[in-house]
């Protein structure tokens, strides 16, 4: 340890002795990793789980299905009928995600519907709203810190005739693989000044101010690892002194390798619910005389908390 601690997440000084994610608790760490590993070797990261909208998750699979967060931290599911926003919402409800965020595109009820949009459309200066490829991120990375994202989830109403899958990898685990081989460039990545987001400004009206903040964190209450990350190369300032630049050049290479990556393309009445990982999509086609792609997103404060669903 060394004065990087001194700037290293406030949040973590709320979060008592037990939790995994602090660097001195190497006990809580084993254990939660060998638990996390065994996991995932038991169960299957795209296990689709049915759902029925009136009767919402089987009981007789929630505990698999608490499982398969603890695994992957995140969990397909296939509807039998076509889900409305309103039932979606719900669906999330169920896994305890209720605090929702809204961010410039979303609709009225804070659900984002991801399509192409018209060029006169205002959204469409932005990836989600067009049919490019959108590479590694998690959501939200430029929240403040009071509006720190946790969870996400999407639906997919109609998918693309060619291109649209999903690549996700799991922040706990990238977590898991710097902490086994190098902590000290965690250090770096919950440092409070490693990654700054300048502000979004369009003419003269700020958007969004700048906003800088960790990589890793753990959110107050909680203790749940949080992680704000973007592969884009502009308009991202990182920390550059050498053990940050180690650090960075770490997480990429992890993500260039692919080994823990896991692809998939959502079929219509498909979703996925998820704590906030890491995750990116193809580029699209949508075919002629087919509906075009739709996708509900919805993003959550909240981490994946099956007690307060049950509460
Ligand atoms: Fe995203």
């Amino acid at each position: 340890m060394n004065a990087t601690l001194d700037h290293m997440s406030s949040a973590l000084n709320s979060c008592d002795e037990n939790s995994p994610f602090m660097l001195e608790n190497e006990g809580a760490y084993q254990a939660w990793r060998a638990r996390k590993l065994r996991y995932r070797q038991e169960l299957t990261a795209t296990k689709v789980y049915p759902l029925i909208p009136e009767s919402g998750l089987p009981d007789a699979m929630l505990d698999q299905i608490r499982k398969q967060v603890a695994a992957f931290n995140f969990v397909v599911f296939e509807s039998t009928v076509q889900l409305g926003k309103s039932e979606f919402l719900a669906l999330n409800r169920q896994f305890g995600l209720q605090d929702l965020d809204i961010n410039l595109g979303a609709d009225e009820d804070k659900v984002t519907s991801l399509q192409v949009v018209s060029e006169s459309d205002k959204r469409s200066q932005y990836i989600p709203y067009t049919s490019r490829g959108m590479n590694w991120h998690t959501d939200g990375y430029y929240n403040p810190d009071g509006r720190r994202i946790n969870a996400f989830a999407l639906y997919c109403v109609h998918q693309s005739e060619r291109g649209g899958d999903n690549f996700l990898f799991d922040h706990e685990m990238m977590y898991l693989l710097i902490r086994d081989e190098a902590p000290n460039l965690l250090e770096a990545l919950m440092c409070d000044d490693m990654m700054c987001v300048p502000a979004n400004v369009e003419g003269n009206r700020v958007i969004r101010a700048a906003e800088t903040g960790p990589v890793f964190s753990l959110q107050p209450g909680t203790c749940a690892l949080n992680m704000r990350y973007t592969s884009r190369p502009h308009n991202i300032v990182w920390k550059s002194d050498r053990q940050s630049a180690s650090a960075l050049n770490r997480v990429r290479e992890i993500l260039m390798d692919g080994k823990t990556m896991i692809e998939i393309k959502l079929r219509e009445h498909q979703g996925i619910v998820c704590n906030n990982i890491l995750h990116g999509r193809q580029a699209f086609h949508n075919g002629a005389g087919m509906p075009p792609r739709l996708v509900y997103r919805a993003r959550y404060y909240d981490a994946i908390n099956f007690d307060k669903a049950l509460a």
